[in-house]
């Protein structure tokens, strides 16, 4: 994809649920914007009518793991067609919450997908465009839990997983940080929030984009 010389970043954030992503986004956004950038910030499964569409069926409904990484795909080609692809193009700034990484770490660490058909569907939908920064948020499952039991809301099927599903979606996520460090930046996600803001805020900052 050819971006304008002026180039806008895609920053994703990742990591198991209740690791805290949302404040950190929400902070993020707000300080990019705050510069005076452009900043759409979206999420995964979602983005689109249709893939918020998608987003209902994927989380609350059982189904074969094939169907839900193909779902979550489906969603994402259609992020990436509609949202994602104009808004990098016109230089604008991406801040996703979750993106093809999730995929790996949910469907293929979690559930035991056959990582080659990970890599199948994302050379199709997306074989060229990678995020320029991926913040991933890591804690030990049982502080996420005890996070997302404080919230009180109603959990969905993926926070219902067992403490073992989360165990081996941590554990993707740190392997797939290995591989790429210039890629991802790995945050201590037990910290406190206000710690963890100007974690980020110093990462921009380093790379020279704030
Ligand atoms: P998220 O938006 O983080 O959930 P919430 O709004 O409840 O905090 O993500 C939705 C769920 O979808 C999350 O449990 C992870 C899962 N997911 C996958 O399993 N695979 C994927 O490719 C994506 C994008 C999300």
């Amino acid at each position: 994809m050819n971006r304008p010389t002026t180039s806008g970043r895609f920053i994703t954030f990742e990591g198991i649920d209740g690791a805290g992503k949302s404040t950190q986004i929400a902070a993020l956004v707000e300080a990019l914007r705050g510069r005076g950038l452009n900043v759409l910030c979206t999420r995964e499964p979602g983005g689109t009518e249709p893939g918020e569409k998608l987003r209902e069926v994927l989380l609350g409904m059982e189904m074969h793991v094939d169907t839900e990484a193909m779902l979550m795909f489906a969603a994402r080609r259609e992020h990436l067609a509609a949202v994602i692809e104009p808004a990098l193009a016109a230089g604008n700034w991406v801040v996703c919450d979750r993106f093809t990484d999730a995929t790996y770490a949910y469907q293929v660490g979690g559930r035991g997908l056959d990582a080659a058909r990970c890599d199948a569907l994302e050379a199709w939908v997306h074989p060229h465009i990678r995020p320029d920064l991926t913040l991933l948020f890591d804690l030990p499952p049982a502080l996420a839990a005890a996070r997302i039991e404080a919230n009180g809301t109603n959990p969905d099927r993926f926070e219902q997983e067992r403490r073992g599903f989360f165990e081996r979606v941590r554990a993707a996520y740190l392997e797939r940080a290995r591989r790429e460090p210039g890629r991802f930046h790995v945050i201590d996600a037990a910290r406190e929030p206000h710690e963890i803001t100007r974690e980020i805020a110093s990462v921009l900052s380093k790379r020279s984009w704030l």
